[in-house]
């Protein structure tokens, strides 16, 4: 039996990262393949690289091949709706962001309310549809570039790409989607034919695509390098992190159809993120104070520390003088909790002001923008 399980519905146990990339047959970034990232980027690599949160991916050397040989390579990433957007959606749009800021690339959003529909049966259509809405704000108040991304809808943009998606939905069986997803005969029919519409933005363009995600989303990827030589088109690359923690511990991904007070949402106020770390936060620190101050804490285990890791806390300085005091036991989990609960109300606040200002700009990243009308218009085969 396996201790651990990732599949792109469902995250149980305490994952070894190690054994998943042989699991799935994915690399591991080495140092080696960060240099040449940071050569090719001209500037610092992004603290989640640095710090190897994002730890593994296919055909990465080659995407920088391609862009020193000026062939230029494009992004895609995506995101399915629903209710309520937790801080472990935004962090590959965040680095995707990143990704494109540095090397001015095209970025496809793929927004899958069929998925959302699909995969939940107490869903309501309606329902689906005003998640993908309020989902769509979220992104856009990550900032991308307005000309170079295009965000769209599934159930929107399938007039445009249904030729794609046929072809590529005769190259997948049922055996390989019961294989690589675990379908069974009463799984819906819709959901056997989603994964064929998940590789479609990779054959958006002629160059190499390049996937930020989680690994929990590799299988669909599997599915895509299986197939895209014999539509004409490159195998996708990707770039995979790993899960940020539940407030619970360092077990499974934070998610949204978990407990609600093991994730924090983009919507939750600064009474909600308080109450929720000081609370529920799995603490590395000893039981007393003076048990603390003895042996210190430890912050592998311990989860406020590891999301300032992951994401609160980009200065590296920062951050290994919080390592150290903690662990020496000079700073107490009270006093590390807090500095997480300020951190975390600071990105929030910020979050929600550029959220309130991503109406107006749905128009241009989804029909207007200089890569939205272009898509509209015509599509790359
Ligand atoms: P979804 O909406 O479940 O997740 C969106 C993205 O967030 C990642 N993710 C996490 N990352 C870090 N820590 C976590 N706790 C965590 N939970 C989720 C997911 O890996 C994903 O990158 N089928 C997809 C939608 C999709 C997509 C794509 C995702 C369509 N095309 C291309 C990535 C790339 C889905 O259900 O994502």
């Amino acid at each position: 039996m396996d201790e651990f399980k990732v599949t792109p519905w469902e995250v149980t146990g305490e994952i070894d990262y190690k054994k998943l990339t042989e699991r799935f047959g994915t690399t591991r970034i080495d140092q080696r393949l960060m240099e040449k990232l940071k050569k090719a980027c001209k500037g610092e690599l992004h603290p989640m690289l640095r710090r190897q949160f994002f730890f593994s991916h296919r055909d990465l050397n080659l995407v920088l091949g391609d862009y020193e040989k000026e062939k230029g390579f494009f992004l895609y990433t995506g995101r399915k709706p629903s209710r309520g957007m937790h801080i472990g959606h935004l962090v590959p749009l965040l680095f995707t962001k990143w990704l494109q800021d540095r090397f001015k690339v095209n970025l496809y959003i793929e927004i899958t309310d069929d998925e959302g529909f699909l995969h939940k049966k107490e869903r309501t259509w309606g329902g689906v549809q005003s998640a993908a809405h309020d989902n769509i704000l979220d992104i856009i108040a990550v900032g991308f570039d307005p000309q170079r991304t295009f965000i769209f809808k599934d159930s929107e943009y399938i007039r445009n790409v249904y030729p794609l998606l046929m072809k590529a939905a005769r190259k997948v069986t049922n055996s390989t989607v019961k294989a690589v997803f675990g379908f069974t005969d009463s799984t819906n029919i819709g959901l056997s034919l989603y994964p064929a519409y998940q590789t479609v933005p990779t054959f958006f363009e002629k160059k190499r695509c390049l996937i930020p995600c989680a690994i929990d989303q590799d299988p669909y990827w599997r599915i895509q390098r299986d197939i895209a030589e014999s539509l004409g088109h490159r195998k996708t690359a990707a770039i995979h992190c790993k899960f940020i923690p539940p407030l619970q511990g360092v077990r499974g991904k934070m998610s949204s159809s978990g407990r609600s007070e093991s994730a924090i949402f983009l919507t939750d106020d600064e009474k909600a993120v308080k109450k929720k770390i000081n609370k529920y936060a799995f603490s590395g620190g000893q039981a007393t104070v003076e048990e603390h101050r003895k042996l210190g804490g430890n912050p592998d285990i311990d989860v406020p520390y590891q999301w300032l890791k992951i994401l609160f806390e980009p200065d590296d300085e920062k951050l290994q003088q919080i390592h150290d005091e903690y662990s020496s036991g000079k700073m107490l989990t009270g006093e590390l909790k807090s500095i997480l609960v300020e951190k975390v109300d600071g990105f929030l606040a910020e979050h929600r002001k550029e959220k309130d200002n991503a109406e107006k700009s749905i128009q241009k990243f989804m029909y207007k923008g200089r890569l939205a009308k272009q898509m509209w218009e015509h599509i790359h085969e």
